[in-house]
C-alpha cells in the first residue's frame, strides 16, 4: 500500500458508530478483553486513542494511558490491526508513529503486556526495541498470563 494513503490520527471526537467500529477491531483481537462502548469514550477523553487509517478507513487502533505514579510512563492498553490487514507492515507503522508521538509528549518509558503465545505481537514489539521485563502470572484471570514489555525512550 502506498504510504501517502496511510495516516495516524489521535481520536478527539467520537460518536456511537466510531466507537462500535473501534470496539469491533478490538473484539476481533482481544475478545472479552476489548474496550467497549463504556471504556472507549473514557480512553478517548482521558487517555489517548490513536487510529491508523488506510485509504481513509480505520485499519488499526491503539489505546494508551499515562501512569498515575510516574507520568513519564505510558502504558499501551490495547493495540490491534484489523483482521485481513495484518502482517503487511501496518502494526509496525502504527507502533513507530505512536512511539514518536509519545516521545514528543515527554514520555520516557512505554510499557505493555503481551500474550506469551502471540509470536507475531512479540516479534513486532522486539522489532520496535521493546524488552521483556517480567512475566505476570494470572494477570488477566486464572491461567491468563502476560509478558510485561518495556521501551526506554531517549531524548
Ligand atoms: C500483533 C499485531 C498488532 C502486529 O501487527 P501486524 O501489522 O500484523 O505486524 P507487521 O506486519 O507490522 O509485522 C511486524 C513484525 O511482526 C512480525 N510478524 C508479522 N507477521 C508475523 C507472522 N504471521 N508470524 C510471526 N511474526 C510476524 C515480524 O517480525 C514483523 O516484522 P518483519 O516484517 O520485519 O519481519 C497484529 O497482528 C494484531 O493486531 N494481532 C491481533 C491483536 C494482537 O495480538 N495485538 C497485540 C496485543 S499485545
Amino acid at each position: 500500500m502506498n504510504d501517502e494513503r496511510i495516516t495516524i490520527e489521535r481520536v478527539t471526537e467520537f460518536n456511537s458508530r466510531l466507537v462500535d467500529e473501534l470496539s469491533q477491531i478490538e473484539t476481533e483481537a482481544f475478545d472479552d478483553g476489548a474496550l467497549n462502548r463504556w471504556t472507549f469514550p473514557v480512553l478517548i477523553r482521558h487517555g489517548a486513542v490513536f487510529v491508523l487509517k488506510c485509504d481513509n478507513r480505520i485499519c488499526g487502533v491503539a489505546d494508551i494511558i499515562k501512569d498515575w505514579i510516574n507520568p513519564k510512563l505510558a502504558f499501551i492498553v490495547g493495540f490491534a490491526i484489523k483482521e485481513g490487514e495484518r502482517s503487511k507492515g501496518l502494526g509496525y507503522k502504527l507502533l513507530s508513529g505512536i512511539i514518536d508521538e509519545l516521545r514528543g509528549d515527554g514520555i520516557k518509558k512505554i510499557q505493555l503486556t503481551v500474550d506469551p503465545k502471540s509470536e507475531r505481537a512479540i516479534n513486532l514489539y522486539r522489532k520496535a526495541g521493546f524488552k521483556q521485563i517480567t512475566e505476570l502470572t494470572n494477570e488477566y484471570g486464572p491461567k491468563v498470563d502476560r509478558l510485561l514489555y518495556e521501551l526506554e525512550l531517549e531524548d
